[in-house]
């Protein structure tokens, strides 16, 4: 997990704000900002999604974690003008209204979170490894967790939401969804 490759001329280093325009969780949306925003601080700031927490900014904690195009992505590594044109989610688009995505609901039942302020990285980052390997092991969800940190947990709840989530999932026919 990274940040994000430019898309198609890098951007400037210093030069004025400028609308961003793009999808973030299935809709059409817009912001103004400058070549140096990082894309977590637009996402919170300019388009008021702040499910997306920032905990250390150098990509070290994964709390920061959103899909770019289906990627997983620390927000506070990319810019925001490199995010133009494509498509964002973030833990907000998980949740139908009132209505939990499973992932959501196996952490809440298997005591996947304490705080609560690593969780929308882990949620995030565990519905990327189900989207590619909808039955995971407990290693490879250990694995693919690993640059996600959470100073509550231990860890053992998350993997038993992972391994729940995965199972809710398949029981509704739709696995990795
Ligand atoms: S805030 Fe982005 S990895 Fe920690
Ligand atoms: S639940 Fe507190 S940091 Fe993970």
């Amino acid at each position: 997990m990274t940040g994000l490759p430019p898309a198609g001329a890098s951007p400037a280093p210093a030069g004025a704000p400028r609308l961003i325009q793009l999808r973030v969780n299935g809709e059409a949306r817009s912001g103004v900002a400058e070549p140096r925003t990082l894309l977590s601080d637009f996402i919170r700031h300019e388009l008021g999604l702040t499910g997306t927490h920032v905990g250390c900014e150098q990509g070290a904690c994964g709390s920061c974690t959103v899909l770019v195009d289906g990627e997983l992505t620390l927000s506070c590594l990319a810019l925001a003008v490199q995010a133009e044109g494509r498509e964002v989610e973030t833990v907000e688009g998980l949740a139908h209204g009132s209505r939990l995505h499973p992932i959501q609901q196996a952490f809440q039942t298997k005591h996947g979170l304490q705080c609560g302020f690593c969780t929308p990285g882990m949620l995030i980052a565990t519905r990327a490894l189900l989207a590619d390997t909808p039955d995971p092991g407990e290693q490879q969800i250990r694995e693919h967790l690993s640059g996600n940190v959470c100073r509550c947990t231990g860890y053992t709840g998350i993997v038993e939401a992972v391994l729940e989530a995965a199972r809710l999932l398949g029981e509704r026919g739709e696995p990795g969804a």
